[in-house]
This record gives C-alpha cells, structure tokens and sequence, in this order.
C-alpha cells in the first residue's frame, strides 16, 4: 500500500509540517496564459469532524461529500482552506489535524478504501486455546495499579511533549519501571531507541520467544503528551488519559506477565512511542526499519486512551488502518474472556494513531479505544487531561489491560510448550496419539 501522508496543522508544534498536494499544476511562466485556478485538495476524515466542517458554514461553499464509508468522508476542498479547517476541528474535536489530503480523487478513494472497515478474508491466522495461561496473567491484572501510574506520569511529568525535558526523562522513567518489573529475567531486555529529529527515545521491551524468537507480537502506546502552546515550559499538557492511559495499561500487563512467569512461544515486545502526537514519529521509525529488516510481525496491538468511559459501548474497535482479521480477533478475544464488557466498531477517518504506522508499513494492526470516537474524553490535547476527568479510576482502563493481556498470550502462545511445524503442540492431545501409541 503506498505511504498515505499525514497532515500536520496543529498549531505551535515546532515540527508542525504540511504536506500539500495540489491539483492544479505549477503557475504557468507564460504571462499571456490565464491566472491558475486556485488549488485544490480531496481530504478523507471522520464524519463527525465533516459534519463540523459542512454544517458551521465555515467554508465560502459547502464542501461535497464526494464517498463515503464506514465513517470515513472524502470531500474536496481549496487549498487555502485547509487552515481554517485545521484550526475548527482542532478547536472542536480536539484533533490535529484531523484530516489526510491527497493529490486527486483517485488516491483519495484508495485511501478511503485502506482506511475503511472491510470483512475478514480467509481463514484466521489467529486462535483462541490458552484459557489457562490468559487467566494467570489476568488474574494478576489491577485497576489500582495502573490508575497509580497513570497517576505518576501525569504528575511527576506533567509535560510529556518530545521537545521538553521531561518529555525525555518521562522515557527514562518508563524505562526503569519495565526494567524493574523485569528484574532477574535474562530473557527480558529493556531499552531505550533514538529517533531522528526528536530527543525523546522510544522505550521497547522484548520477551525473548523459547520456540518461535523471529515471529513477532507487538503492544504499543505513546509516552508523549501535547496541549496547545506545549512547547511552552510553562503549559501542562499531562496527558493523563492521552496516553498514559495506554503505558500504564500496558505497563500493568507486563507486571502481571511477570509475575506469572509467562514465557512466550514467540517473541514479544511491549513498546512506548515517541513523538506520536507529532506525526506517529517514534512508530513510524520502529515500523519502517522493520519492514526494511524484514522483520515477521505477527500481529501489532495499539492502546492510546483507555481510561474515560464515555459510551455505552465499554471497547471501540477502531475499523480504519487496522487488520480486519486482527480486529475480528479482538472481538473474539473480548467475547470469551470479558463476556460482559459490551464492544463496537468505530473509526477515526485518519491516521489517529500508532497502529496506522505498523498498518502502512505491511503489518497486520488492530487499535482498542476508550468509547466510540466523538464520545471520547473531551479533555485531550489541554491542560485538564487528568485523572479526575475520568473520575481517578483505573477500572475503565483495566478492560483494556484484560484485552492485552489475552492479546498477547493467545497471539504468541505460552512457550512452556513446543508448536511444531504441523501446527499441533507437545501437550495437546492430537501431538500426544502421534507420539503414543
Ligand atoms: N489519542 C489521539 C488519537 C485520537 C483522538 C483517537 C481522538 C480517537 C479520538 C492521538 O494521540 C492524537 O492526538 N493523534 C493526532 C494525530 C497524529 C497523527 C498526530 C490527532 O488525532 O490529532
Ligand atoms: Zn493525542
């Protein structure tokens, strides 16, 4: 799938890039052609930030709906628009920019269909059969636990953006908790990955894989945290439910792995991005060098905000540069091991998050959210992302700590025993009347 770019327009961010594509050509150098037209733009976004767009009059005309499908718009606007545009939904849903533009129509309807929810194809590469091991790690699993740390990163660094220093030790911290849930484990390591152009590292922990160490799981959330103006010292932006919401959710499945002593059948990696609210940067970093080495990703598992509780439904399952097959799993997942946390589909229109990194690089991705997009935490992107806007409870979050963990154990596997080649493992009945007569 070609890169899609990502339009950067929130305001005040030292890395804020806009990548434009215009229709029209370049102005003509000969003066006795007519003046040009002015540039437009196709732009695919949610439906809830298009409804914004079409319905406040904010444009001299009212922007065409020109497809549209599982709550993803593809409209056309100027150029000189995109601004304004920007400025509203950043204003409005909290987003920046909220939209992806294309080149013409022809692209964006290929966008419209990568980014849109389509059904599973073929047989599932995916299984459900480790209720044992799911439920030892699960078990171990406490809403408490990661309020406390969700706790810790917003207050002890209430200023989380990549440029800030604390947005740096932020890292560094994350870092030395992962090492000490780990400590005593030779097979566990934990470090910290630079990135170009930013300061702030990536933090990556690898559970070495006993039988299957070059097939790949990955979990993720960011580290980083932004509000307007946050590049100003001065500005909290602490992030609380964006997303340490999703390090503390995850930070409690590594704990609890731990604790269990789950070894994995195949490779596991607990990873905090870098600079996501900039441009997906630290994961598009990680995601392309993969592709590059060639790297076996089985499956990549994004967790960015867990923590408000904002619609009926407990788990949106993002449908938009994610894996059908993957996100079907979840749903399977979520159904026999949390049979009362209600869950349905939803989308951002655009690449809101890390899992559009692993997505666009080839890997097959699936992204759990707090709520239904549009009934999310109000909050993101200020000062007032807190833990009381979610009522200083980690309860919401621990379903998503409950998911993960399932995640991670019925994707790689316990490797206490043996998968052979033929699919069947060591201790399951079927290996065992081969072996025995
Ligand atoms: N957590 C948000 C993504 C999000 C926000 C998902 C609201 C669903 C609803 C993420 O941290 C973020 O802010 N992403 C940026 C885009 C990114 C490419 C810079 C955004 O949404 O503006
Ligand atoms: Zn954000």
């Amino acid at each position: 799938m070609p890169r899609l770019p990502i339009t950067k327009l929130c305001p005040g961010l030292a890395l804020s890039t806009i990548l434009v594509f215009a229709s029209a050509s370049a102005a003509p150098s000969e003066p006795t052609l007519p003046a040009p037209i002015e540039s437009e733009v196709w732009i695919t976004l949610g439906a809830d930030a298009f409804a914004t767009i079409q319905g406040e009059r904010l444009l001299d005309s009212p922007p065409p709906r020109l497809a549209d499908n599982s709550g993803v718009v593809l409209s056309r606007v100027r150029q000189s628009d995109l601004p304004r545009i920007s400025g509203r939904l950043h204003e409005v849903h909290r987003r920046c920019s909220g939209f992806m533009t294309h080149p013409s129509k022809a692209v964006g309807l290929e966008a419209l269909a990568a980014a849109t929810r389509q059904q599973p194809f073929g047989p599932s590469p995916y299984s459900i059969d480790e209720p044992a091991a799911v439920q030892g790690v699960a078990s171990r699993l406490s809403g408490n636990s990661i309020l406390a740390t969700i706790t810790s990163l917003s207050t002890l660094f209430n200023n989380r953006y990549h440029a800030h220093p604390s947005g740096v030790a932020a890292a560094q911290w994350i870092h030395d908790l992962w090492a000490g849930y780990a400590f005593g484990r030779g097979d566990v390591t934990v470090e910290l990955v630079t990135h170009p152009g930013v300061n702030q590292p990536s933090v990556v922990l690898t559970i070495q894989g006993v039988t299957l160490p070059d097939e790949y799981i990955v979990l993720g959330a960011h580290l980083d945290s932004i509000a307007s103006g946050s590049s100003n010292p001065n500005f909290s932006a602490p992030g609380a439910d964006d997303d340490a919401s999703g390090i503390a959710s995850l930070s409690n499945v590594i704990q609890a792995a731990m604790l269990d002593g789950f070894r994995p059948a195949r490779t596991v990696q607990f990873m905090g991005y870098a600079a996501e609210e900039v441009g997906l940067v630290g994961s598009q970093d990680i995601a392309n060098s993969y592709q590059s080495a060639g790297v076996d990703v089985v499956a990549a598992f994004q967790l960015d905000m867990t923590a408000y509780n904002g619609s009926a439904p407990d788990i949106g399952l993002i449908g938009d540069f994610t894996d059908p097959t993957l996100t079907s799993f979840l749903e399977d997942l979520l159904d026999t091991y949390q049979p009362s946390a209600v869950w349905n589909h939803t989308a951002c229109g655009y690449a809101c998050s890390d899992h559009a990194s692993w997505n666009n690089a080839g890997y097959p991705a699936a992204f759990a959210f707090e709520s239904l997009v549009g009934q999310h935490n109000p909050t993101i992107h200020t000062t007032s992302d807190v833990t009381a806007t979610f009522g200083d409870t980690g309860d919401h979050a621990l379903k998503f700590a409950r998911l993960a963990a399932a995640f991670m154990v019925e994707t790689a596997k316990s490797g206490d025993v043996e998968i052979f080649s033929d699919g069947f493992e060591s201790g399951s009945t079927d290996a065992w009347s081969l072996t025995v007569p």
